[in-house]
Parts: structure tokens; sequence; C-alpha cells
């Protein structure tokens, strides 16, 4: 259904990964969109300019920080609806500087639930939080079968992981993250604001800006590409569950059209069981899809890992409907088809202004 409306939905952490994907989706559907990012990932302005390229006056785009007091109080005003991405948001980055990542993470957050707290008719909000809430999952009993860690109990193997699951927060991020999906939770109930947190695990599709720090299926597959070989650190079998951006996409605009039956509550958003990966795994269906295996180095495992995280998603899915509908292979055929198109245009671009 198209909307003509000129009240923006207001997006933090527009120009990354997830925020260009929803932005170009709800544009296409009729929305304008605001934008509120400090650039401070790498490679996403790139992800911005072309937003702003393709859509010219349907994005008013604000480079500044989610601490940003009065810009924060700026860019709620009017928002029909606000989808919370800005954050820092990788593990590895947190184990460096945490303090950066708690004030971004968890001050952003706050700065963010007091600006909407003060309007007149506070809108939506849908905020994303992140597995790393439930730790290493310590009391999960696992068993190595082949290339993959799996649980030891045919009913976690079959479902997942879901909320009910002890809150445990590990690492810095999974804190930070932690305290702002709380904070999230809290203003629902203290406040009465219209809020639904997303923990969600590995989300991957174009327009993501993989790193070894975080997005390992981009990161895995532009390595590839590029001819680099692959740090796996731990033994590989770690297993997640992925879901392809459109798919997520799907889930936020579902949380959102439906705020009054979801306010209040987390989910957990994923792939769920039916679209699983471990890194070994990626591995092999990378070499499928290029025809020769990239080279691969091992080392130790990392602070925080999980060897398996797998969502249950059967309570969002009860109260919306929603499912998702890309496998893995065709949502990680899609990714790398798109990173090999970019990777040659950017190649292209620096051909033409070396000559
Ligand atoms: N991608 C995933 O697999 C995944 C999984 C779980 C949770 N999440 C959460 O979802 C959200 C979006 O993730 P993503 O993959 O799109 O990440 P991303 O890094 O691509 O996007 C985050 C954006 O926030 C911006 N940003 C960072 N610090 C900021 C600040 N201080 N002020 C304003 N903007 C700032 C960055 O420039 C970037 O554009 C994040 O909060 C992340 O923690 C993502």
């Amino acid at each position: 259904m198209r909307v003509s409306t000129d009240r923006p939905v207001l997006i933090t952490g527009g120009a990354g990964f997830i925020g260009a994907n929803l932005a170009h989706h709800l544009i296409g559907r009729g929305h304008t969109v605001r934008v509120l990012d400090d650039l401070s990932r790498r490679g996403v302005e790139l992800n911005l300019a072309r937003l702003c390229a393709q859509h010219g006056d349907r994005i008013d785009a604000r480079i500044a920080d989610i601490r940003d007091r009065d810009a924060v109080r700026d860019a709620v005003q009017g928002a029909r609806a606000v989808f919370h991405f800005a954050g820092q948001t990788a593990v590895t980055t947190s184990l460096v500087d945490p303090r950066h990542d708690f004030s971004v993470n968890a001050g952003g957050t706050l700065e963010l639930l007091e600006a909407i707290r003060d309007l007149p008719v506070p809108p939506p909000i849908v905020f994303t939080s992140t597995n790393k809430v439930y730790g290493c999952l310590p009391g999960l009993a696992l068993r190595v079968d082949g290339a993959r860690w799996r649980p030891v109990e045919d009913e976690v193997q079959a479902r997942g992981i879901d909320e009910g699951t002890g809150l445990a927060f590990r690492t810095p991020y999974g804190c930070s993250k932690g305290a702002a999906d709380q904070y999230v939770l809290d203003y629902a109930q203290s406040f009465q604001l219209p809020a639904v947190v997303f923990r969600m695990s590995c989300i991957y599709g174009p327009r993501q800006q993989g790193t070894e720090d975080q997005g390992w299926i981009a990161h895995f597959l532009i390595r590839a590409i590029d001819g680099a070989p692959i740090t796996i650190y731990g033994d590989g079998r770690q297993v997640r569950d992925v879901l392809y951006v459109e798919d997520l996409i799907d889930a936020l605009v579902r949380a959102w059209t439906r705020i009054e039956v979801v306010r209040g509550h987390a989910y957990n958003i994923g792939g769920g069981p039916r679209c699983t990966l471990s890194l070994l795994e990626l591995i092999d269906l990378i070499e499928q899809l290029r025809g020769a295996r990239p080279e691969v180095r091992f080392e130790p495992w990392r602070e925080g890992d999980q060897r398996y995280y797998v969502s249950d998603t059967r309570a969002f899915t009860a109260a919306t409907g929603w499912q998702p509908r890309i496998a893995p292979r065709a949502g990680v055929e899609v990714l790398h088809g798109w990173l090999v198109e970019r990777l040659a245009s950017l190649a292209n671009l620096t051909e033409v202004s070396r000559g």
C-alpha cells in the first residue's frame, strides 16, 4: 500500500546497513524519511549519498551524534515513527573503548527516549537490541555434529532460544545494548511509550559494510572476492540463525503497524531454526558460489563468542504473523552479487581518479 504523508519516519543510524535498507523501503512506499547519523561507521556515507541521489527531497539527512541532545530533540519533532539503530555495533571495539560504547549505546538511547517522552503524542519506537544480552548461554548443553555445534536437547534444536532465557550480559557491548534494551522496556512501562525491542541475531544483505568486527557474512564474502585469507576465531563450528535484511524490514514494519499488540515486549528476531549457518558452512557455500575455496586461518576464540545461537521467533510470529522467507543460500547469493558489483565500481572509481 502506498501512503502519502509529509510527517517523516525518523531512522537513527539511517545511513547504516539496516537503516539505509529500511529508508529505501519506506520511501518506495510513499513515506518521507528523516535520517540522523554521525557517519562514524566507515563506508556508510556511500549508503547515504545513494539514498539522497535516488530519493531527493523524500529524505531529510541530519549528520549528528545520537548523544547530541538538541539534535535529537529536533529530529523527533513531528516523527510518525522512530526506528532506533544508531549505535556502536562491534563487540571488539567495545572491549577496546568501553566508555565510548556505553556512552553511544546506553547514553544515546536514553537521550532519544527522553526526547520522545517530552512529545505530546509519543510515536511508536522500535529499538534493535542483540542476542548478546543472553551472554554465552552457559546452561546450554552442546555437542559437535560435523561442521557445527548443536544443542543436546531436541526441543532447543527445533525451536531455538526464547525470550524467557535469563539475561546474562557479556562484554561491554552486551552490557551497553542490554542497558538500552532495558531502558526501552522500562520507558514502555513507566511512561507508557509505545516501544518494542528486537533482540536480533545475525542480519545480512546488500548495503552491509562487513568487517572482521561486525557483519561476518559480508566480511567473509569481501575477503573471498578480494582473494584474501579469512580468519576464523574459534573452531568455525559456531552456529547462528541468519536473517536476510528484506525479511527484517518486513518484521520492523509489522512491529510499527501492530504497535498496540507488541508494545512493551522484547522479541527474539532472526532466521530461526530453518535459516542457520555455521562459519564453516558459509566457507563451503562461498566455495560453491565462487568455484574456489577461500584460504582460511584459525585463531583462538574471541571474548563472549557464543558457540550456538538460534532465535526462537515464535512469539513475534504469533503476535504479527511474520515469517522469514529467504533461505540462507538464496540470500548469500544476492549479497555476493551485490558485493561483486560494488567492489568493481569502487575499483573503477579509483582507476578514474588515478587516471
Ligand atoms: N546487523 C546485525 O547483524 C545486527 C545484529 C544485532 C543488532 N544489531 C543492531 O542493529 C542496529 C543497526 O545495525 P547495522 O548492522 O545497520 O549497523 P551499522 O553500523 O551499519 O549502522 C549503525 C549506524 O549508526 C551510526 N552511528 C554510530 N554511532 C553513532 C552516533 N554516536 N550517533 C549517530 N549515529 C551513529 C553509524 O554511522 C551507522 O551508520 C545497531 O544498533 C546494532 O547494534 C545489528
